[in-house]
């Protein structure tokens, strides 16, 4: 899989469905808040902590946090400008710094208190997660988590047919979800260096959540 390819394609796609974006993934409110309640059994509401959010998109995910943590401050990481552009309308916006561009290309920054990311992160084979993985691993400080409410795949099967299907014909399905098990997930985040893995299911169908912490 040509990943700077996958990255220019989820850019087009996100661009043109930025606007009416909302409309439709407020049915998956219930993975974006998922991450706050979890980020509550890390940090205390309130405190200023430090966070990274992988595929910001709109910020949807943002606005439980910014509730919790109204003292945050989040840096959105995004190849879509112009869903970008739809965040920094929201009322939190001063708090977002934005770095756009594709994930394994831009410098993230560093000292992270949490890393975030919800519905952004299943168009990724194992290797490249591994890559992707141990750059969010490096911008954390140590005990930091790493959060991730996203698409799974029910067996390896379903893992394998998806990946050869967007690999014969890339050009074809530009929005192609290309999901991995429960199973690779974790493998990837142990290769990355991350422990205390825990996975929970979340209300949305094949969505789960994972926990991983960098160690002290
Ligand atoms: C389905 S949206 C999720 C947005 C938000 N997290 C939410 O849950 O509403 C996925 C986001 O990931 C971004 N994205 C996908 N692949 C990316 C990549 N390789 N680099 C940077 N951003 C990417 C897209 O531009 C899009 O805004």
């Amino acid at each position: 899989m040509d990943i700077r390819l996958r990255g220019l394609e989820m850019k087009a796609f996100f661009d043109r469905k930025t606007e009416g974006y909302d409309d439709v993934h407020i049915a998956f409110m219930g993975s974006k808040t998922a991450l706050t309640d979890a980020l509550k059994e890390m940090y205390a509401p309130g405190t200023p902590i430090k966070v990274l959010d992988l595929g910001a998109g709109t910020g949807l995910e943002l606005i439980p946090l910014f509730e919790a943590y109204p003292e945050a401050s989040v840096t959105a990481a995004d190849i879509s400008e112009d869903m970008l552009s739809a965040l920094m309308h929201r009322p939190f916006a001063d708090r977002v710094t934005c770095v756009i561009g594709d994930f394994f290309e831009t410098d993230p920054g560093c000292d992270y208190d949490a890393v975030i990311s919800t519905s952004a992160l299943h168009h990724f084979p194992p290797e490249d997660k591994v890559t992707l993985y141990r750059k969010v691993f490096a911008a954390m400080k140590p005990g930091a988590v790493f959060l991730n409410a996203d698409k799974c795949a029910d067996n390896a099967e379903e893992q394998r047919l998806c990946l050869e299907e967007y690999a014969e014909n890339p050009e074809k399905y530009a929005h192609m979800d290309t999901p991995l098990t429960v199973e690779c997930e974790c493998d990837v985040l142990r290769q990355a260096g991350f422990d205390g893995k825990e996975v929970r299911p979340l209300p949305n169908a094949k969505y789960n959540l994972f926990t991983a912490v960098k160690p002290e």
